[in-house]
C-alpha cells in the first residue's frame, strides 16, 4: 500500500509572513489527517520559519531544489546539508522549470538525487514531455530517459527511498490537466521502467501527478491505480484550496 502524498510547489510566490500565515492557517484545517503526507515546498528564504511554525503538526517542508556540492565556493547555492539544517525532509529535483529556464540536465538531476540522499533528504524527482514531445508521439521515449539517466546508480535503500513526480510540461500552469488516462497511463511506464531499474521496490515508489491539479479533479486523478499523490503549484497557494487537495478523498 503506497501512502498517498500531496505536495505544494510554491515556486517563487510569498513572503515569509504570508508563507507562516499559510501554514498556520493549513494546520488548523488539516490537522485531523492521519492517511496522508502533506508537503509544503516554499522559498529558501521561507525555509526556516515555515519548518519551526509546522513542527508538531501534520505538515513537511521541502527545498524546490539544491546544489550536489557539500559546501565551498559556489556563490548562490544551497547544499543538501543545509537544507536538512533548515529543518527539511524532502527536496523538489529537476522541475520542469529548471530544466526549461536553468539548464537542469538529467545528468545534473542524477548528481543532486544522489546528494539528497546522502544528506537524508527525500528526493521529489520531476520528470514530463513538452507540447511538442507529446504531439511528436515521443512522451514514453522522453519519460524513459529521463528516469533512467535521471535517477541511475542508486542503492536499493536509496532506490527505495525516492518520490518521482510525472509533470507533462504542457499541463502546468495551463489549466489543462492530462486526463486521469493519460496520466495512468505514463505513471504506470514510468513504474514500469523503476521495476527494470531496481525491481519490486517500484511497488512501493510513489510516483505524484502535477499540471493544474485542482480541487475539482483531485478525485478523478487520484483514483488511479498508479497515481499516488499531487504535486500542486496554482492550487496549493490558498489554505482552502489545498486543504481540499489534502481531503481529495473525503
Ligand atoms: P500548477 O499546479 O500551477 O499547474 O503547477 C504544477 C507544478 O509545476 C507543480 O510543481
Amino acid at each position: 500500500m503506497r501512502r498517498p502524498l500531496m505536495a505544494g510547489n510554491w515556486k517563487m510566490h510569498k513572503t515569509i509572513a504570508e508563507a507562516v500565515a499559510m501554514v498556520n492557517e493549513l494546520k488548523g484545517k488539516i490537522a485531523d489527517v492521519k492517511d496522508v503526507d502533506v508537503l509544503i515546498c516554499p522559498t529558501f528564504t521561507s525555509l526556516y520559519s515555515l519548518s519551526n511554525e509546522a513542527k508538531g503538526s501534520n505538515i513537511k517542508i521541502g527545498a524546490q531544489n539544491l546544489f550536489w556540492e557539500p559546501k565551498g565556493a559556489f556563490t548562490g547555492e544551497i547544499s543538501a546539508n543545509m537544507i536538512v539544517d533548515a529543518g527539511c525532509s524532502y527536496v523538489i529535483i529537476g522541475h520542469s522549470e529548471r530544466r526549461q529556464y536553468f539548464g537542469e540536465t538529467d545528468e545534473t538531476v542524477n548528481k543532486k538525487t544522489k546528494a539528497a540522499l546522502n544528506a537524508g533528504l527525500i528526493p521529489i524527482v520531476c520528470v514530463g514531455e513538452t507540447l511538442n514531445e507529446r504531439e511528436m508521439n515521443v512522451t514514453f521515449k522522453v519519460i524513459e530517459k529521463q528516469v533512467r539517466d535521471g535517477i541511475k546508480g542508486l542503492t536499493s535503500d536509496e532506490a527505495s527511498k525516492i518520490v518521482i513526480a510525472y509533470e507533462p510540461v504542457w499541463a502546468i500552469g495551463t489549466g489543462k490537466t492530462a486526463s486521469p488516462e493519460q496520466a495512468q497511463e505514463v505513471h504506470e511506464f514510468i513504474r514500469k521502467v523503476y521495476s527494470e531499474m531496481y525491481g519490486s521496490i517500484s511497488e512501493g515508489t510513489r510516483i505524484l501527478y502535477g499540471g493544474s491539479v485542482k480541487p475539482d479533479n483531485v478525485a478523478e486523478l487520484m483514483k488511479k491505480t498508479d497515481i499516488d499523490g499531487g504535486l500542486v503549484g496554482g492550487a496549493s497557494l490558498e489554505a482552502s484550496s489545498f486543504e481540499k487537495l489534502v481531503k481529495f478523498s473525503k
